[in-house]
């Protein structure tokens, strides 16, 4: 059977992660062809540390119409913008596409809505990966038959939220907080305006569940976590369901966990394997 061929937008902490997993694990069902990045040098960093160099680079989104013929499938590893710049030309021209920056899906009005309907049309496939949280596997088989409630806790160490402009704008002192304390309550849709860091674990809860606005947000400052720690509660017609997630950073991003770029290897495996476990 004919490799994969993959593009990959975006050589940062995840990009890189899943560049060496196609060149290794996943070779033998897939071949890396074209690289993206704005910054050449990101690029050039990763492909030294890769075996098959990809045939392709680039560094704009011009001329993308040419470059996407010579592959199967865009991944999307890069930033919100990036969707718009990259997921949506791969889309009408009928490749496939993976989404990492899922937060943009609920930010930008209307995104979704279009991704839906060019890859209905043009019958590809778009693939979300859980990237750092974990239960969206119950989640999704729990909406079938009806979702009461999703609740989602993030747990931070206070210096998680230096820079923010909603912690500010409540007058909140980071440095003096000695118990945990909540920052905020709310709807997904409301949360990611103020929390944009917590973006992509909201939209992916969101978009497996009941949607950005019944989703509930709780984002919480707690001086004893050395992790960032996300809980799902789900009740619904299945019963109750319970997720702690304790999430180790990644070396190269500290923004980024671990876990999201072990979810989108994950992914990539389920696509190039014939047997998929998990629903
Ligand atoms: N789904 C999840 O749960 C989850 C978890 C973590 C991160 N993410 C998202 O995945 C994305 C990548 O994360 P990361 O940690 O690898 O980031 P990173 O900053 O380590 O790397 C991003 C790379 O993409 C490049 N880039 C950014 N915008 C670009 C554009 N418009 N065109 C071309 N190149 C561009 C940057 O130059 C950089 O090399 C981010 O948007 C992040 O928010 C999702």
């Amino acid at each position: 059977m004919a490799k994969i061929r993959v593009g990959v937008v975006g050589c940062g902490a995840i990009g890189s992660e899943l560049c060496k997993a196609i060149d290794s694990e996943l070779s033998s069902g897939m071949e890396l062809k074209l690289l993206i990045d704005k910054h050449p040098e990101n690029i050039e960093r990763l492909c030294k540390n890769l075996r098959n160099k990809p045939d392709r680079t680039k560094s704009d989104s011009t001329k993308l119409d040419k470059i996407f013929a010579e592959v199967d499938l865009i991944i999307e590893c890069a930033s919100q913008a990036a969707v718009r710049e990259f997921v949506i030309p791969a889309l009408k021209k009928g490749k496939d596409v993976m989404i990492l920056s899922v937060g943009a899906l609920l930010c930008e009005e209307g995104l979704f809505e279009e991704l839906e309907s060019i890859s209905k049309e043009k019958r590809c496939k778009v693939y979300i990966p859980s990237g750092a949280v974990a239960g969206i596997d119950g989640l999704k088989s729990g909406a079938v038959g009806g979702i009461h409630s999703v609740e989602l806790t993030t747990r931070k160490p206070p210096s998680g939220f230096e820079g923010n402009e909603y912690v500010k704008g409540k007058g909140i002192d980071l440095s003096s907080i000695e118990k945990e304390k909540t920052l905020f309550i709310g709807s997904a849709k409301e949360a990611v305006k103020h929390f944009p860091e917590n973006v992509n674990v909201a939209a992916s809860l969101s978009l497996a569940g009941i949607g950005s606005e019944a989703t509930r947000v709780k984002i919480v400052a707690d001086p004893f976590a050395v992790e960032n720690v996300h809980e799902i509660k789900v009740r619904g017609e299945f019963g109750k369901l319970f997720v702690r997630v304790e999430n180790v950073p990644s070396i190269a991003n500290p923004k980024t966990s671990y876990l999201a770029a072990l979810s989108a290897i994950a992914t990539l495996k389920s696509i190039s394997y014939p047997i998929r476990v998990g629903t």
